[in-house]
């Protein structure tokens, strides 16, 4: 697999790449947006903050009854916090709306009303991440800083044929290398938002998750995903932690008044637990039921072996498949092997430290008496 992106060596500046973002920003992309068209910082840092979460329809009829009643930072920054609440109310992420005032109180304290233009001190402020900081910063004041916010991040992992997951803090870093390595060299004004806005843009209109519309694409000729067939598979989804599923057999060995448990490890699921004796499944069901025999062996004399009703158990990252067995001892052994068994008495299934799942079963088996 063809892989541009290396984690440690970002692609060296390309300055066709932004002027192809440019060009097509200026032909294709948004112009007629509220908080375009504007150099005020105060409307810019509200309307960048409300698209933090919300989709930009959401956010146009907020935006514009925020800011009748609140039509600069000095204002919102005097204003109640409930009376900021109720304009924010509807939004959703309210933690955006506080840090929104606290970030308005702080900016007439530390900079007497003035936003900085320098995206590392609007980084220091509440609810202004790194990404925020350079849009305001590039829309506000032509700063040349990088973006890279959601949308940004798909655009770049299919251009450049990312392989890794882009929450992944590995993976991030390079895409920020690559963000800042790929800035237009000449930071004129116009060019810097038109810039900014044609990567967001991008990820909005025609990069979007679901088809995007590549044919219309001022990236495609060098986008890796596109050639290479994986627009679908880019960016890669978050890693499952575990394996999602799993599938065991349970021995459920009886000689008619005791039932045969297994401590079970420490750590990992159901750990200190006592359970049944388990065999893992890999597929096979005709060696699944040689080993069955073979473990039983070890315990006694078997007259019968059944198999019960199988059942899944669901835990947060994974479902576990369980075969059950009954077998019936003739005789048993006492010696009961080198692991941590007991033989249980039936009537104290109620009250043993077993996983819920095995109790329940257990407890339908002999409850009734069903297993004699
Ligand atoms: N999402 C975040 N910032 C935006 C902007 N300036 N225009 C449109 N969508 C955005
Ligand atoms: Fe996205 Fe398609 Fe453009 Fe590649 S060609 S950047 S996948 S829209």
């Amino acid at each position: 697999m063809k892989r541009i992106l290396e984690a440690d060596s970002p692609a060296p500046s390309d300055p066709t790449f932004s002027r192809a973002v440019v060009d097509w920003q200026k032909q294709h992309g948004r112009h007629a947006l509220p908080w375009q068209g504007t150099r005020d910082a105060y409307r810019i840092w509200l309307s960048e903050i409300m698209l933090q979460q919300t989709q930009v329809a959401a956010v146009i009829p907020y935006y514009a009854r925020f800011l009748l009643r609140f039509p600069d930072v000095a204002t919102l920054a005097a204003a109640p916090a409930e009376d900021v609440m109720a304009h924010w109310s509807g939004l959703g992420y309210y933690t955006r709306a506080r840090n929104l005032h606290g970030c308005a109180k702080r900016v007439m304290e530390l900079y007497g009303g003035v936003f900085p233009s320098d995206p590392l001190l609007l980084a220091e402020l509440p609810g202004i991440g790194r990404s925020t900081a350079a849009a305001i910063s590039a829309f506000a004041y032509g700063t040349r800083a990088a973006i890279l916010d959601g949308n940004v991040k798909r655009v770049f992992a299919r251009v450049f044929g990312v392989e890794g997951y882009p929450g992944e803090k590995r993976i991030e870093d390079a895409l920020w290398l690559q963000a800042v390595a790929l800035l237009p060299a000449d930071s004129a004004d116009a060019q810097m938002s038109a810039y900014t806005q044609g990567l967001m843009d991008l990820g909005a209109t025609l990069c979007t998750r679901s088809r995007p519309e590549c044919q219309r694409c001022p990236l495609q000729p060098r986008c890796i995903a596109f050639a290479t067939d994986r627009v679908d598979e880019l960016p890669l989804r978050k890693p499952k932690k575990t394996l999602r599923e799993k599938s065991t057999a349970m021995l459920v060995i009886s000689d008619g008044s005791h039932v045969l448990l297994e401590q079970r490890p420490d750590s990992g699921i159901w750990g200190g637990l006592l359970s049944l004796p388990e065999i893992a499944l890999n597929g096979e069901p005709a060696l699944a039921h040689a080993a069955l025999q073979l473990s039983t062996a070890r315990f006694g004399v078997a007259a019968s072996v059944e198999k019960l009703l199988p059942f899944t158990h669901s835990f947060t990252h994974f479902k576990l498949h369980v075969s059950p067995y009954k077998v019936v001892l003739a005789r048993r052994l006492n010696e009961v092997g080198e692991r941590a068994h007991v033989w249980l008495d039936i009537g104290r299934i109620a009250e043993a430290p077993l996983p819920a799942p095995v109790k329940k079963l257990l407890l339908a088996l002999f409850t009734e008496g069903r297993l004699i």
